[in-house]
């Protein structure tokens, strides 16, 4: 039963707002206001909303959940809010335009977007595919470390090029190609040939204007690699998923492997680039844990404060249900805002910065049954490399005032544009250096440095040195 609300929607019995998504007047939520200060921007839709707000996504209406509690509602009820783009009324009835600019990085059916009866079994796969690089007495967790701390120190090396001495940019010459070399690496690419994929993955996300052919070509290589992969298999993550799934097909894989390389590049690369300005700004005892050796901790206080992964895909009501103070009729789209959640007072009032050890209460790696299954690997790729740079230059400050720092945002993410340092490398280089090896699998985790200079990517990177001065 409804009765008339005061601005003249409908309101149901529990005192939830019952008027259509469609008819609510909207806000644009991706402003310029947004890029720059998105925490005014969520302040202002609590207070005008509460702890869900009907929003504007680029032209198509959305509910944006800012509240912690609500959020957790959502995130833990996966039946209640199911993943699934088939889920959404409005796609079905024709109304989100072909041109949405949000359309592309959604229609992709992978883990991450998908619901449905094919998801239990894909997810069972990739936890099970990612198990031997997360597990640390396993090889290839081992092997994957020795592969990070190298990468890490040819990076490192490649802007010491410059002098002892000078300016970085720490992003484009660090945070954004190492993990990139680490998706290489667990892609089990041959060589560095899998550095041009790595470049077209840049491109797409950078959505520039090349962005389109680099998708198709970065699809076409990676159904190659799978095409290979199920041929022969190797130690890698598409042959681990292939052997846990062995009923997916090449198109499905290559999605997946996509799914991963979009994954690894873009958040651990905001991850490890924020680690490095907490520690720098000395803000949210990030520093003091670093220097105490808790590298968990640090990161744990890192994604905290400032989640790379700022608002989640869509869930969609499965019927009729109220949250916060609306009802969100069913097939509606839901999007759980971890970092409006993290400043909901209702958590952020609880969240003591002296302690020790920080919540693990946060949502930077989700919650519920669709949480992120590659914690354990973003953490460590993102703290082996911070380790490292800090172990090998003497001295690193920003260029910038903290609150100058240029950041880009999308509807997803939130990582910095460029990080600008003024470095000093230490006089003696601490060990170790190029070829790695690991006593495990005694393999070479580094490609041939012939192979290495002629790829794309070395270009881009060796064109970037001395960059700041
Ligand atoms: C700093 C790095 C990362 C962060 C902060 C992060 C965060 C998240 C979050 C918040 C979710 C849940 C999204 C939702 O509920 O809609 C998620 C899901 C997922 N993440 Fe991560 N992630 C990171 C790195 C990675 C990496 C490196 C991989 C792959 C190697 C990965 C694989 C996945 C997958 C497959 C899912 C989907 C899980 C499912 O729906 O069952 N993530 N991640």
């Amino acid at each position: 039963m409804e009765s008339q609300a005061d601005d003249g929607g409908s309101v149901d019995l529990d005192g939830a707002t019952a008027e259509r998504l469609e008819t609510l007047t909207l806000e644009p939520l991706l402003t310029r206001d947004y890029e720059t200060r998105p925490a005014l921007v969520y302040e202002r839709l609590r207070r005008r909303h509460g702890p869900v707000a009907p929003v504007d996504l680029l032209g198509v209406p959305a509910w944006l959940v800012l509240g912690y509690r609500e959020a957790l509602d959502v995130l833990q009820d996966d039946a209640g809010w199911p993943k699934g783009l088939e889920n959404w009324r409005a796609r079905t009835d024709g109304e989100v335009p072909a041109d949405w600019p949000l359309g592309p990085s959604l229609e992709v059916n992978h883990v991450l977007i998908q619901g449905g009866p094919g998801y239990r079994p894909l997810r069972q796969a990739w936890d099970a595919a990612l198990k031997p690089f997360q597990d640390p007495r396993h090889a290839q967790a081992k092997r994957l470390k020795a592969a990070v701390t190298a990468y890490a120190d040819e990076l490192i090396s490649l802007v010491g090029q410059a002098g002892g001495t000078g300016l970085a940019d720490l992003s484009a010459q660090f945070s954004r190609p190492l993990p990139l070399m680490v998706a290489s690496h667990l892609l089990g690419f041959p060589g560095s040939q899998g550095d041009d994929a790595l470049m077209d993955m840049w491109r797409v996300l950078d959505a520039g204007p090349d962005a389109e052919p680099a998708l198709e070509r970065l699809l076409a290589t990676l159904a190659e690699l799978a095409a290979v992969k199920l041929e022969k298999p190797g130690d890698d993550f598409p042959s681990y998923l292939l052997a846990a799934h062995p009923e997916l097909s090449l198109d499905e894989l290559a999605r997946e492997l996509f799914m991963l390389l979009g994954m690894t590049s873009d958040h651990v690369g905001i991850l490890i680039s924020n680690t490095v300005v907490e520690v720098l700004s000395g803000e949210g005892g990030v520093r003091a844990s670093l220097s105490a050796g808790m590298v968990r901790e640090s990161m744990n206080r890192v994604v905290m404060r400032k989640p790379p992964l700022v608002n989640f895909v869509p869930r969609f009501a499965a019927k009729d249900t109220p949250l916060g103070n609306y009802t969100i009729r069913a097939g509606d789209p839901v999007w759980v805002s971890a970092a409006a959640a993290h400043a909901d007072p209702l958590f952020a009032g609880n969240v003591c910065p002296s302690t020790t050890v920080s919540t693990r209460a946060h949502l930077s790696w989700g919650a519920g049954l669709r949480q992120c299954p590659a914690r354990e690997l973003a953490s460590t790729v993102a703290a082996v490399g911070v380790g490292r740079l800090f172990e090998r230059f003497s001295h690193l400050e920003l260029a910038l005032p903290a609150d100058q720092l240029p950041w880009r945002s999308s509807p997803f993410m939130r990582g910095l544009r460029s990080l600008p340092v003024r470095y000093e490398l230490a006089a003696t280089p601490a060990q170790p250096s190029a070829p790695a090896r690991t006593a495990e699998s005694d393999a070479t985790v580094l490609p041939d440095p012939a192979v290495r200079q002629r790829s794309s990517l070395w270009r881009y990177l060796t064109g970037l040195i001395g960059v700041g001065r």
